[in-house]
């Protein structure tokens, strides 16, 4: 009696236990529901495991996500095939593991690889999934959610020297969450953005399906081109329509401090550059610099641009159409557009393209970025002020971005992405720092501060941001929030209108709201 008594205890308590580990029960999960149980070894990694810190730590880009306080994820899943994938959604959601999806780690709030509220939480890394298929004689290449941009141009280049992609500046980009928010570079004002060039996709829902565009319909299909990462499944590829590029393209930067006439020229610059010739973008990077006057810092104003075309028709563009900056042949650099890349990306030169095959960052920082979009010329005499506040930062940064040409003949309901028409530039504000927490507070204040004196020179009503420059000041999910009144606070400033087609889309497509995070569409709530 006391021996049945006793295997009976034993047998209820052990079900009731909860001395599995977690990854242990995924594990299991994920060999039940693999179709190729045995073909691809196990990788998951939790915190005991040697190679978990470098792992987490591989492609984040914003140290200040990795710091000790920053909740850390109960391990990381690399899965090698797309099945896994598959399996990786059904078991997270059987067994109530709260997922983030990374792709290049490049998520201004670290969403990627660190969730503020849930727990436990994983990562899905797709970093082992970056397969990249060009196929020329269609224009077009299927490319994998892992796989950074910067591989896909040189994949691209390695095929054709007359063939490319009008995607993202950094090369370090992981292409599953760049091209979901946008996707810009320095083609955009001839053939737009990344998601204006996306053709089909293959996604997995919150189901483990895998659906192509077909499939999938074109709701969801417009939904991920544009909406933002992390909302509406994971991303397994993308097709992509290459677009022409010429056998030469031209580079070059031109450099003027405020003693040279810098508030003149960019007071110009706003009115020319989103009107300008659509083969030439001209971005203005503006940092401190050292003054004339011993030890005191002046601002300067770097026009870095990529025309596509050679040499003698950019000069005679610029003589026309932007003569006050008076570029010389001897500041143009006639190179391949693969070349133009590297020389856009900060690559000294004569780094060979193969660099690009590296597919890691190539720098990190602890950083606060921002966003905003100009619909108005800065007057000449305002920009003063705008340098005092930009001055009391110790490693300020802001690059402006001319739109115009193909952003302005898109309609702001064709994708997601809505800054088109009448957008002149972007600004994007950075401030980044090396030591860690000790005066982070100050930074993100400096940068709160920049920003909302910058108020009267953006867009109004909404303000609107990219949503690849993500930004949590603006708003906040709360835990697994369903609530649409709060997501409409930043849902507006990136989407505008399309916010509340994205919100069907969601409500369509993941009701139990399985994808989420701190700035997710919410679904309505069930049963409304
Ligand atoms: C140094 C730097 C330079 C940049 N330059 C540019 C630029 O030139 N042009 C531009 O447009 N943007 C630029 N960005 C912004 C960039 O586009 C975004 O940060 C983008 O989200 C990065 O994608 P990722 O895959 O690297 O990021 P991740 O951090 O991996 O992901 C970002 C978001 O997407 C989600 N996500 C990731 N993979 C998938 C997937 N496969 N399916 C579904 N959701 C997914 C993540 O969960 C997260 O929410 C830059 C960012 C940095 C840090
Ligand atoms: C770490 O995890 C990987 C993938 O699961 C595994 O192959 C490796 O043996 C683990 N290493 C250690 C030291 O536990
Ligand atoms: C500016 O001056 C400081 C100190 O004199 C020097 O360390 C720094 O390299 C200079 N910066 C530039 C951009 O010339
Ligand atoms: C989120 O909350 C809703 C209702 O509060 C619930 O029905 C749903 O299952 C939750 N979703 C997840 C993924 O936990």
């Amino acid at each position: 009696m006391m021996l049945f008594l006793a295997t009976f205890v034993v047998l209820l308590y052990v079900p009731l236990s909860t001395s599995i580990p977690i990854e242990k029960t995924f594990n299991n999960c994920l060999s039940l529901h693999s179709k190729t149980p045995n073909q691809f070894p196990s990788a998951i990694y939790t915190s005991t495991n040697t190679s978990y810190t470098s792992i987490l730590e591989s492609t984040a880009q914003n140290l200040r996500y990795l710091l000790p306080s920053v909740p850390k994820p109960v391990f990381i899943f690399t899965p090698f095939h797309d099945s896994q994938v598959q399996a990786a959604v059904i078991c997270a959601k059987q067994h109530g593991i709260h997922m983030r999806v990374r792709s290049g780690g490049h998520d201004y709030e670290g969403l990627s690889f660190v969730s503020l509220f849930e727990r436990p939480f994983m990562i899905l890394d797709l970093v082992k999934l970056r397969k990249i298929n060009v196929d020329i004689p269609h224009n077009t290449a299927w490319i994998q959610s892992g796989a950074t941009i910067g591989e896909v141009y040189y994949r691209i280049s390695e095929k054709s020297a007359v063939h490319g992609f009008p995607a993202g500046l950094c090369t370090s980009l992981g292409i599953g969450g760049h091209i979901t928010g946008g996707a810009y570079g320095s083609m955009m004002r001839k053939y737009g953005l990344g998601v204006d060039n996306v053709v089909d996709a293959r996604i997995v829902d919150v189901n483990g399906k895998i659906l192509d565009r077909k499939q999938m319909g074109e709701e969801l299909f417009w939904a991920i081109r544009g909406g933002g990462g992390g909302n509406f499944g994971v991303i397994l590829w993308w097709k992509i329509k290459l677009v022409p590029v010429p056998q030469t393209v031209t580079v070059f930067t031109v450099t003027k401090s405020l003693e040279q006439g810098g508030n003149k020229l960019l007071h110009r610059w706003q009115q020319v550059a989103p009107n300008i010739n659509e083969n030439l973008f001209i971005r203005v990077i503006i940092q401190p610099g050292n003054s004339t006057v011993p030890g005191q810092r002046t601002v300067t104003t770097s026009y870095n641009a990529q025309f596509l075309g050679e040499a003698n028709k950019l000069l005679r563009v610029m003589k026309h159409s932007f003569p006050e900056l008076g570029l010389t042949r001897k500041d143009c650099l006639e190179t391949s557009w693969i070349k133009s890349v590297l020389y856009i990306a900060g690559y000294p030169n004569g780094t060979p393209p193969e660099v690009l095959l590296q597919g890691k960052p190539t720098s990190k920082a602890y950083f606060k970025a921002k966003s905003d979009f100009v619909r108005q010329v800065i007057p000449e005499t305002d920009l003063n002020s705008l340098w005092k506040i930009f001055l009391q930062e110790d490693g300020p940064l802001m690059i402006w971005n001319p739109y115009g040409g193909m952003m302005s003949r898109v309609a702001e309901s064709a994708t997601p992405f809505p800054h088109r028409k009448g957008t002149l530039y972007k600004i994007q504000y950075l401030t980044g720092w090396i030591d860690g927490e000790k005066n982070m507070a100050k930074h993100m204040r400096w940068m709160r501060k920049f920003y909302a004196f910058m108020t009267p020179y953006a867009s109004k009503y909404p303000r609107e941001n990219y949503v690849n420059y993500r930004d949590l000041d603006i708003g906040m999910n709360k835990k697994n929030s369903t609530s649409i009144s709060l997501a409409s606070s930043w849902g507006y400033r990136y989407f505008k209108g399309n916010f509340n087609r994205l919100v069907m889309v969601k409500t369509e497509v993941d009701p139990s709201n399985f994808f989420r995070h701190e700035q997710s569409i919410p679904p309505l709530p069930i049963g409304k």
